[in-house]
């Protein structure tokens, strides 16, 4: 099931006897833009999860308040805040994840291709750093555009000689959290019964949900369909022109990411049955990244659920095709930015 659920053992008013007892799995995840609107609620859920021991929250200003705040939760993880580039080798040191949302983001009528010109450059020089100190550790990249940023991350891996592509992910998570809340919503099934693979990228029409492959199975009509792939597709551009100026999605994304970290955690803790959607290098189509269902394990991508793409419906099958031009342009432009 993939779905995330925080394991609160730490009810209020019982003493962590028991809890208080270290782990053997204990790991290390660093956030680097922590005190951004992703950042911080990422930072507290992370903070719940006992898998973690070490919590390095990095960010170019204000870092250090959301962690002396984060500190006092009485959950077993140690917080350390780090700010400006002087700290951010030590932040990354022997850490086994890190989640990267430093950058800016939309205000309505800006495409994700509009944040280019900045995020590039911040997601560019963040993974030099990771390449330099952590080059083992799972990099989940958040910063926009994703179709982009995970191109460039995997160039500056390559030229630092420590690409593992198993291990480099562009977080679509969002877009499953949505496309199972909306699906739900609309043929009122539970929850957590629901899981639509969505593949492809994270941007407009490379937005890809698959709803044929749902589970359980579910029978839509060519409208539900219709309409259920532009809802997912638009959820970022919904929440970009509700928030009006103020940012894009910060607390969904925050739960999105937080799901994709413990289920990498789960993965590096031993645990065979870890599947997730992500942004990746890929073979499943003739684009070098696409974003699948993938099967998680301790070396990161274990296995491409490649059945996804099998027996695709006329509808999903001409969406597929019509997104590879788009998504084909993102990742040579940042192939292009990063071999600069
Ligand atoms: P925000 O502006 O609230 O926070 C960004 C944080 O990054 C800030 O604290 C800022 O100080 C920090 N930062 C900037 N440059 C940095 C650097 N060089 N090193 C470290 N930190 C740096 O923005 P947000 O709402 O948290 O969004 C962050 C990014 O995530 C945006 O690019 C946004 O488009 C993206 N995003 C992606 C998804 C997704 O599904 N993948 C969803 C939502 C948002
Ligand atoms: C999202 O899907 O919410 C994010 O990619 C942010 C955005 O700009 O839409």
């Amino acid at each position: 099931q993939a779905s995330y659920l925080p394991k609160l053992k730490f009810k209020p008013g019982r003493l962590p006897a028991k809890q208080s007892q270290p782990r053997a799995s204990a790991f290390k995840v660093a956030v680097l833009g922590a005190a951004g609107g992703i950042g911080q609620p990422l930072g507290l859920l992370i903070k719940m999860s006992p898998l973690v021991s070490h919590l390095n929250l990095y960010d170019i200003a204000n870092v250090k308040g959301v962690a002396a705040d984060l500190s006092h939760c009485n959950t077993p993880s140690q917080v350390i805040g780090f700010t400006g580039a002087s700290e951010l080798a030590n932040c990354l040191r022997g850490v086994d994840v890190v989640v990267i949302p430093a950058g800016v983001p939309r205000k309505p009528g800006m495409t994700r291709e509009d944040l280019f010109n900045i995020n590039a450059s911040i997601v560019k020089t963040l993974v030099e750093a990771v390449a330099n100190n952590c080059p083992d550790a799972f990099i989940h990249i958040v910063s926009n555009p994703v179709n982009s940023t995970v191109p460039i991350a995997a160039e500056v891996l390559k030229q630092k000689g420590v690409y593992d592509p198993k291990k480099l992910f562009g977080v679509t998570t969002l877009d499953v959290v949505r496309a199972n809340t909306f699906v739900s919503r609309k043929k009122n099934l539970r929850l957590v019964d629901v899981d639509v693979p969505v593949i492809g990228g994270h941007s407009g029409i490379t937005i890809l949900p698959l709803l044929s492959k749902i589970k359980p199975f579910v029978v839509f009509t060519d409208e539900e369909v219709s309409e259920l792939t532009l809802k997912v597709q638009n959820g970022g551009t919904e929440v970009v022109e509700a928030k009006a100026g103020a940012g894009s999605a910060t607390l969904s994304m925050a739960y999105a990411a937080a799901r994709f970290v413990e289920s990498s955690l789960r993965a590096l803790d031993g645990d065979s049955d870890v599947y997730e959607c992500a942004f990746v290098q890929s073979d499943l189509t003739d684009l070098p990244f696409f974003a699948s269902r993938v099967k998680l394990g301790r070396n990161g991508i274990e296995a491409f659920m490649s059945a996804d793409l099998l027996n695709l419906t006329n509808y999903e099958a001409k969406a597929l095709e019509a997104l590879k031009p788009e998504l084909k342009a993102s990742i040579e432009k940042g192939m292009a930015f990063a071999q600069k």
